[in-house]
């Protein structure tokens, strides 16, 4: 039997959706390719992974909790020895944030220790910043894009377009040459 999260448990496990749209902007940069499996780890209702899988990935879905939708598996993303499913190439994903970002920088440090591939996760528009986190962007050969959103994410229907600005932030399979030298993209709603 499923256990289906409470509503106390969405607020709890922050199950902010993100509109397609967010997802699209990251793609016109960096589409699926041929064969790509992605890891969507913190999969929520799957409004992230719906829009890979409608441009031809495979798409491995977990979560801490279910919701609405079924995942391929039911997993703290944070817990010791979480296996890495096999295939996987990307792992995309907009994660919890908890306070003061602490939960989205420990999503972002394990992604890239879990995933060699492009690992891509939506974030705040300032979650660069700061000196605690040099070793993502800074100093971190693998860092190569962020894609500022312009237009701000309605998290849910009746939101009046949120108060923060959010980025997508790309780091790619391996140091190589011309890495170390992020680009700066904007882009927002078609
Ligand atoms: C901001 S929501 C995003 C959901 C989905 N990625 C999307 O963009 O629509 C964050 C998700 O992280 C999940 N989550 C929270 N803590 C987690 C953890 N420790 N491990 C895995 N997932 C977690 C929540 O259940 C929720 O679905």
């Amino acid at each position: 039997m499923t256990v289906v999260a409470s509503k106390f448990e969405r607020v709890a496990n922050e199950l902010y959706e993100t509109e397609p749209w967010a997802t699209e902007a990251l793609l016109r940069h960096f589409p699926v390719e041929p064969n790509d499996r992605i890891w969507e780890p913190a999969a929520g209702n799957h409004k992230i992974a719906d829009v890979l899988r409608a441009h031809g990935a495979e798409v491995f879905t977990s979560d801490i909790a279910v919701y609405d939708r079924p995942h391929d598996w039911v997993r703290d993303f944070f817990a010791p020895f979480v296996p890495v499913p096999p295939g996987i190439t990307r792992l995309y994903t907009n994660p919890p944030y908890g306070k003061q970002n602490r939960d989205a920088v420990r999503f972002a440090r394990i992604s890239l220790e879990r995933c060699s591939g492009l690992v891509a996760l939506l974030l705040t528009a300032k979650f660069d910043f700061g000196k605690t986190r040099v070793d993502l962007f800074r100093d971190n050969p693998r860092y190569v894009a962020k894609i500022a959103l312009v237009d701000r994410i309605q998290w849910f229907p009746g939101d009046k377009g949120g108060t923060e600005d959010h980025a997508w932030y790309v780091w790619a399979p391996a140091p190589g040459p011309g890495r170390g030298l992020a680009r700066l993209i904007y882009e927002g709603r078609p």
